[in-house]
């Protein structure tokens, strides 16, 4: 796919038709992702692709808002982070998931990236469970020291996002002539 096309069709998306996902596009984006630099080198991300659908639909319940398109996603991909290894592990862990977005949408998949970092299962009450808590209890295989920084909810779109209004180029990008 053409980098231009690439950027494009990479929107997030919340329905899915329900078309099994094949594991070996995961793999292949997984792979790909891996590519993306880190701080240092450190190479602090991790990866872990979740097929099983009573999990993958069990993580659309990690919080009271904004994660329930999980729940009739065809897959996921935890994104996960060794904070021994850097300072900067969210950081690294962010331009990987931002890469291996663009890495599924170039295997014809659709995503949307669903947040975990420091929210709450219950955004009014303050002591309720950690999001991450609630992930590596669907997910007991996270290894313990490995924190969870975001869910990539994958599928076969059943519908084109509307397209975004404009974006303000005159006022985003600067030029220090
Ligand atoms: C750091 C980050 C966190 C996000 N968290 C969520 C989320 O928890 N749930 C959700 O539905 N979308 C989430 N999104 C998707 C954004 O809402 C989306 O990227 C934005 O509205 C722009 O739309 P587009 O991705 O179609 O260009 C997140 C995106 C980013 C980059």
């Amino acid at each position: 796919m053409e980098f231009k096309e690439l950027i494009t069709k990479r929107r997030s998306t919340r329905r899915y038709t329900g078309k099994p996902v094949e594991i070996e596009k995961l793999r292949i984006a997984m792979e790909q992702a891996l590519t993306a630099p880190s701080s240092k080198n450190t190479r602090s991300t991790r990866l872990m692709a979740v097929t099983n659908l009573q999990k993958v639909h069990a993580l659309g319940k990690m919080r009271d808002w904004g994660s329930s398109l999980l729940e009739e996603a065809g897959a996921a991909i935890v994104v996960l982070g060794d904070e021994s290894a850097s300072p900067m592990w969210q950081t690294n862990a962010s331009i990987m998931a931002t890469v291996l977005q663009l890495a599924l949408v170039n295997q014809g998949l659709s995503t949307c990236w669903v947040h975990v970092g420091d929210y709450l299962t219950l955004k009014d009450v303050p002591d309720s469970k950690t999001t991450e808590q609630y992930v590596k209890e669907v997910l007991p295989s996270i290894p313990e020291d490995y924190r969870v920084w975001c869910v990539i909810s994958i599928g076969y779109a059943d519908y084109v996002p509307k397209p975004l209004p404009p974006y303000e180029g005159p006022e985003r990008i600067l030029f220090d002539e």
